[in-house]
């Protein structure tokens, strides 16, 4: 891909470097002050929210400890619940911790509603779903952040972590794809 290219498919900034950084920091205290002394996992999932696990790993101020999971989820168009193949999967036994699921996007809902699942079956001392971004008008199974920055309307996004073809991962903002 040309320069030219790269920068053609960036249409307009719809959530800017500043607006990023303030809310990761504010979700960075929020988690810090509901530390009551058992360890946090936050456990990203692979591979859009990596940048986001790491600014809102280091706006945390107490103990906790990262994963990385790598999960897809397979549908038939009409089931409501699909089989998740993980390809990485945590090394933590997470019945120890507080697992807060970090995510790029919620669009249908599906990959984070069978990882939820699987998850809660392997009974941690909690587990919530922070989210950067949410697309609730593409909801295809019923499922709900604990938390969403932003929420956005039904638009193909890029940076931030959020890709089109791996690309766009690197820009510092969140634009809509041209
Ligand atoms: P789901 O449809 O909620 O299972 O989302 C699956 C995945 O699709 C997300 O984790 C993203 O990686 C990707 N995705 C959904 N919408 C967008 C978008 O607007 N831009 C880039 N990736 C997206
Ligand atoms: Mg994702």
């Amino acid at each position: 891909m040309t320069k030219n290219e790269f920068n053609s498919h960036i249409k307009e900034v719809l959530i800017s470097e500043k607006e990023i950084a303030d809310a990761v920091a504010e979700l960075g205290r929020k988690i810090s002050d509901s530390y009551d002394g058992n360890p946090i996992l936050l456990v990203s999932i692979l591979k859009g929210s990596f940048i986001f696990l790491s600014d809102l790993c280091r706006a945390v101020t107490v103990p906790c400890e990262i994963g990385f999971m790598c999960a897809k989820s397979y549908y038939q168009d009409t089931v409501s619940s699909g089989v998740v193949n993980i390809t990485m999967d945590l090394e933590q036994d997470i019945s120890k911790y507080h697992v807060i699921i970090v995510e790029d996007i919620v669009d249908t809902g599906r990959t984070l509603n069978d990882v939820v699942n699987l998850l809660k079956s392997r009974n941690p001392l909690s587990l919530q779903v922070f989210t950067l971004l949410d697309k609730p008008s593409r909801r295809t199974v019923e499922f709900d952040p604990d938390i969403a920055l932003f929420t956005i309307p039904d638009l193909f996004v890029i940076g931030y972590g959020l890709d089109c073809g791996e690309h766009f991962r690197n820009l510092p903002y969140i634009a809509e794809y041209n």
